[in-house]
C-alpha cells in the first residue's frame, strides 16, 4: 500500500498505464458495487464525436490534454463514480490532485511486457502508433510518469498474471479494510 493518507470520499479512481485493465476493472467492479461508471477516453470522444486517435491527429496531444483535464475537473466534482482514466491523466498536476484529494485512487500495474502483450488495439492510443517495439515504448512512458502515477495513488494493484476479476476482488478487499479503518 502506498504511504499516502487516504481521504474519506465517494470517488473511485483508477490509474495506470495503457493496458493495465482500467476499463476492463472498473467496469466490473462498477457493476459489483453499483456505482456509476465513467470512462474518460470513452467520455471524451462521446463529446467530440470523434476517435481519441483522430483527435490526436487532428488537433495535437496537448488539446486532448487539455479536454481531458478540463471533463476531469468538472466530472470528478461528483461522488458516486468509479473513473478509469486515460494512462496520461496523471501528467496534470491538478489532475493529480483531484486524484490524490476527491476519492480513492488505485494505481494499476503490471510490468510492460504484459502490457504491451494486452494491447492489441492502438486505434485508442495514438502514443504507440509509431513504434514497432511496444514495450520499449512503455518503458520510457512509465520511467517518465511512474512518480506521479505513485504520488498520486492511494493504493497500489499488481495485475500480473491474475484474471481481471482476482483484481476486482483485490480491490474490494481494500475497500472493506479501508471502510474498518474508518
Ligand atoms: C494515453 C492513454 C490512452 C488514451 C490516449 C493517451 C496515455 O488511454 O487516453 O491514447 O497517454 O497513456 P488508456 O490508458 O485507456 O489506453
Amino acid at each position: 500500500m502506498a504511504s499516502n493518507q487516504q481521504p474519506a470520499t465517494s470517488n473511485i479512481f483508477l490509474i495506470g498505464m495503457m493496458g493495465s485493465w482500467k476499463s476492463t476493472v472498473g467496469r466490473k467492479l462498477a457493476k459489483k458495487l453499483r456505482m456509476n461508471f465513467v470512462d474518460t477516453d470513452d467520455a471524451i470522444e462521446e463529446i467530440m464525436s470523434m476517435k481519441v486517435s483522430e483527435i490526436f491527429q487532428e488537433f495535437g496531444e496537448q488539446r486532448f490534454r487539455d479536454m481531458e483535464s478540463s471533463y476531469f475537473a468538472e466530472k470528478s466534482k461528483q461522488h458516486g463514480f468509479i473513473f478509469s482514466t486515460g494512462g496520461g491523466i496523471v501528467l496534470d498536476e491538478n489532475n493529480r490532485n483531484i486524484l490524490q484529494s476527491n476519492g480513492l485512487c488505485f494505481l494499476l500495474e503490471a510490468s510492460p511486457k504484459t502490457l504491451a502483450y494486452r494491447i492489441k488495439n492502438t486505434a485508442k492510443r495514438p502514443l504507440l502508433n509509431n513504434t514497432d517495439d511496444t514495450e520499449n515504448r512503455l518503458i520510457k512512458i512509465w520511467n517518465e510518469r511512474k512518480e506521479f502515477y505513485h504520488f498520486s495513488a492511494h493504493h497500489i494493484v499488481s495485475t500480473e498474471k491474475i484474471q481481471p476479476n482476482a483484481v476486482v476482488e483485490k480491490i474490494l478487499n481494500l475497500l472493506k479494510e479501508t471502510d474498518e479503518n474508518h
